[in-house]
């Protein structure tokens, strides 16, 4: 693979490395200055550098998470650490995401791909790499129901080839894999916050793949003694984060004045952590994480997608208490073929080490909306695409869906729980009521199966029927 000097194709990264792109496409290297009207955004701790850290290859580092990462750990340590951000820049990266550190002499761009051995070895060789931090993956759920080998490729597949990289280099002092909480699967609402101890049931093929992963990262640290801490983190949300997860997505549909669109009846719950909270909690597990540990990121602040889609519209000011006002603002579409409906983890080892979540979801939430306003729209190019209820993603490119949307829930008469499909008897618990009358209503019974504690049951309303059926 060609390789040649970033800077001198004019990409303005003073240290980079980048291929030759003859594919005619729109280049990512194209700058259209759009970064320099943005605040710079990083997280707030700062610990004593470690000794026998200099030189960090964070993966995935022109995407969201890693890129709150990659400006923190440049500007907060500018003497202590080297960055090297590696990233195959795929559909959903953005160098926009760290322009701001191209004139750094502590930052370097590599444009490589986890899945190619060559890239990977490059890398580490040429910059005298000690310490790896790995998030880049495919990271969205939505597109994993679809094209699940491409998941697996680079979760998996790409995970394996950083691990036997890094096994061959020899001097690695820490490999910080990032996993998520979507490893252990669903959580009932009243189960206990899971433990990093809690049992791996991942439901759906992208969580699958990050728990297969995981199984590499474990295997390594056991048979070649490679210095590994696993991380898994609850959703994340914030500025820079690619409009196809549902909050940046909801805002930028919003922002152009049209509907958002809720899969399912909207119900599923989830967690969400600032993503300045997330690089804290990353800085932190870099400078106090015990090498062989794994680390819970964990929120407190939970809500259903439909709260989420409310409070969205409270903060653009659309009135929405009315029906019709509801009914034009909020639509449905059919759900995912499995939708956990919680996730939960306890982040008290985290806390232990130091880290505490300090963004309100509110203030989070407000400023998330400000920037996407500001920038939503020119940050990644043209979304239009992106913002329909289930992409698909062709190559680099992101495809269009032609999913059925209506005014009602989908599936609020029934839900599909793992082949049986529960009737709902009452047309009355559709969307916006659904939530009030939501009881933790199990229906283990209907799982002959009882596989794990927190796979087990879901979460029915409270007028659902008692006679599942098979799911067609
Ligand atoms: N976003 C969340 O809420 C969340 C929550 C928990 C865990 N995670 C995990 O955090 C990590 C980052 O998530 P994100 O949401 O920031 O992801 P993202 O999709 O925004 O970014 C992923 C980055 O990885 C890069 N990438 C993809 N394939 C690559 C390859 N083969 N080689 C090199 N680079 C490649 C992409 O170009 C992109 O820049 C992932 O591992 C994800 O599983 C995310």
């Amino acid at each position: 693979m060609t390789i040649s000097d970033g800077a001198a194709q004019g990409n303005g990264v003073a240290n980079s490395h980048v291929k030759n792109d003859t594919s005619g496409r729109p280049s990512f290297f194209e700058d259209y200055g759009v970064w320099k009207e943005a605040p710079v955004l990083v997280g707030t701790t700062k610990f004593e550098p470690l000794p026998d850290v200099k030189n960090i290859m964070i993966t995935g580092g022109a995407g969201f998470i890693a890129c709150w990462l990659v400006r923190h750990l440049t500007l907060t340590y500018p003497h202590a650490y080297n960055i090297v951000s590696f990233d195959k820049l795929d559909y959903c990266s953005s160098l926009n995401n760290t322009r701001v550190l191209n004139d750094r002499r502590n930052f370097t761009f590599y444009q490589g791909d986890i899945t190619n051995p060559s890239e990977v070895l490059d890398c580490l060789e040429r910059y005298n790499i000690d310490t790896i931090i790995h998030f880049a993956a495919q990271s969205h759920v939505d597109l994993s129901f679809g094209n699940s080998y491409h998941f697996t490729h680079t979760n998996v597949y790409g995970t394996h080839v950083l691990l036997e990289s890094a096994k061959r280099v020899g001097r690695i002092k820490r490999f910080i894999h990032v996993s998520t909480d979507e490893v252990y699967g669903e959580v009932r609402d009243d189960d206990d916050d899971l433990l990093e101890t809690s049992i791996l049931a991942p439901t759906n093929p992208y969580a699958a793949s990050k728990a297969a992963a995981e199984m590499l990262v474990h295997s390594y640290q056991k048979s070649f003694k490679l210095p590994a801490i696993i991380v898994r983190s609850n959703n994340v949300y914030g500025p820079h984060q690619y409009p196809e997860k549902i909050i940046p997505k909801f805002i930028c549909l919003l922002n152009r004045g049209k509907p958002v669109v809720l899969h399912g009846d909207g119900s599923p719950t989830r967690r969400y952590l600032y993503a300045g909270d997330a690089a804290d909690a990353f800085d932190t597990i870099l400078h106090r994480g015990q090498i062989g540990q794994i680390y819970n990121v964990g929120s407190s602040d939970e809500i259903s997608n439909l709260s989420l889609a409310k409070k969205l519209l409270s903060l653009f000011s659309i009135s929405h208490d009315r029906r019709e006002e509801f009914s034009r603002w909020v639509k449905y579409t059919h759900d995912r073929p499995f939708n956990d409906h919680r996730y939960a983890v306890d982040a008290t080892k985290l806390r232990q080490l130091g880290w505490k979540q300090q963004m309100s979801f509110e203030e989070g939430l407000r400023i998330t909306v400000e920037w996407y306003r500001r920038f939503g729209e020119r940050w990644w190019g043209d979304i239009s695409k992106v913002l329909s209820p289930f992409p698909v993603v062709s190559g680099r490119e992101v495809v269009e869906d032609d999913e059925h949307v209506s005014d009602n829930p989908q599936g609020a008469d029934s839900v599909c729980v793992r082949g049986l499909r529960i009737k709902r008897t009452s047309g009355s618990c559709g969307g916006d009521e659904a939530e009030s009358v939501k009881k933790k209503r199990k229906v283990d019974e209907f799982d002959g199966r009882q596989q794990q504690k927190q796979m087990a049951s879901f979460t029915a309303t409270a007028c659902t029927s008692s006679i599942p059926e098979k799911c067609t």
